[in-house]
């Protein structure tokens, strides 16, 4: 079964052709990031506007890297091989949402398809699914976004288990905020992995002790990440006076405290239910510190557990991972029923 599938729900215009939920035909993004890191971070109106843009190149390189064979113009052929469409209905931002599901809708209304809506923080799971070994039931997975903190439990497709979170900031948000505090430029994570890496090689023994890990050691399965924007700031303030911090010490103390806090709080997780997979995804879980961090864990070692984290051109925002939660869920819904939900929820 073939899906096309549509992300647009923050600043990526993204659209896959996606094989039986795991095989990638295609997957093409159009990003506006250039655009982001001159004003320091997404204004949505801005974000859209490019969507609206992008959306028709993007979807005919989808269609002409999945079928090469058969020529663009030919639309009704390109379209016999499609079965469904899917499309990102939620959460995000308005504006951006409406780009894809208007699109959407007007494809499946044009040729005859049954469309899939889906969930964004869902469907960063079924990024795990791509391209490598399926996870097996039941599953942890913790969802690293830039809006999101979730450790999910599921013992079936379609019923995610919220078991924990974040109180306040996603840990994508924290190191976007820390960066643009640091004065490291936007997005924040590569940012700062980046200037991270330079200090870890030349001090590798430094104890990354500066910033707090808060609840990290709280038999909880929430995590806190607003206070690092303080405590950072009190770093930045401190180099007036007697201390000296580098970008990069501030940068590597950054991504310690939310990595270890991350490993913490996932070892607890793993041990409050029996599972087979654990499923580490999401734009942060493109950081190869953390990458390093997970495999070297003992818990993969002494258990059957299998770790699986999503190759690094799934954990940002794309469309393949739409295609693929659509195909494991097969939420068919009526066209006229599918509408944005900026706020939706689990
Ligand atoms: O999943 P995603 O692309 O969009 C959302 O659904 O939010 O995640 C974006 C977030 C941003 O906060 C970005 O700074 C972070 O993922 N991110 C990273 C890295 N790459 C992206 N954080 C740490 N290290 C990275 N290499
Ligand atoms: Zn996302």
């Amino acid at each position: 079964m073939n899906i096309l599938a549509f992300e647009t729900s923050c600043d990526e215009t993204s659209v896959a052709v996606v094989k039986d939920g795991v095989n990638v035909l295609s997957c093409a993004i159009a990003t506006s990031m250039n655009m982001h890191a001159q004003s320091g971070g997404i204004i949505p109106e801005n974000a859209a506007r490019k969507q609206i843009e992008y959306i028709l190149p993007t979807i005919e390189k989808a269609l002409s890297d999945a079928f090469p064979a058969i020529p663009l113009e030919n639309r009704d052929a390109l379209f016999q091989e499609i079965d469904a469409i899917a499309v990102t209905v939620g959460p995000g931002l308005i504006g951006s949402l409406l780009v894809g599901v208007e699109t959407a809708k007007t494809l499946a209304t044009l040729f005859n398809k049954p469309i899939i809506p889906v969930n964004h923080v869902v469907a960063h799971i079924y990024a795990a699914f791509l391209e490598t070994e399926v996870p097996l039931f039941p599953f942890l997975a913790l969802i690293v976004s830039g809006g999101h903190t979730d450790f999910v439990y599921a013992e079936k497709h379609g019923e995610y288990k919220l078991l924990g979170g974040t109180r306040d900031d996603a840990a994508g948000e924290a190191f976007d905020k820390c960066a643009r505090i640091i004065g490291l430029g936007y997005p924040g994570g590569p940012a700062i992995a980046k200037a991270a890496d330079t200090f870890m090689a030349e001090q590798p023994t430094n104890k990354m002790n500066l910033l707090p890990r808060p609840m990290m050691y709280q038999d909880t399965i929430e995590v806190s990440f607003s206070g690092l924007k303080t405590a950072v700031m009190r770093c930045t303030t401190q180099n007036d006076q007697s201390h000296q911090y580098s970008k990069e010490q501030l940068a590597a103390e950054v991504q310690n405290a939310i990595v270890d806090t991350l490993v913490e709080k996932l070892i607890k997780a793993a041990d409050k239910r029996p599972v087979k997979s654990i499923i580490v995804c999401g734009g942060v879980s493109a950081n190869l510190y953390l990458r390093k961090r997970l495999s070297a864990l003992h818990l993969f070692e002494s258990t059957k557990i299998k770790l699986h984290v999503p190759e690094i051109r799934y954990c940002t925002d794309n469309a393949a991972m739409i295609g693929s939660c659509a195909y494991f869920n097969k939420n068919f819904t009526e066209i006229a029923s599918v509408s944005p939900n900026p706020e939706l929820h689990f």
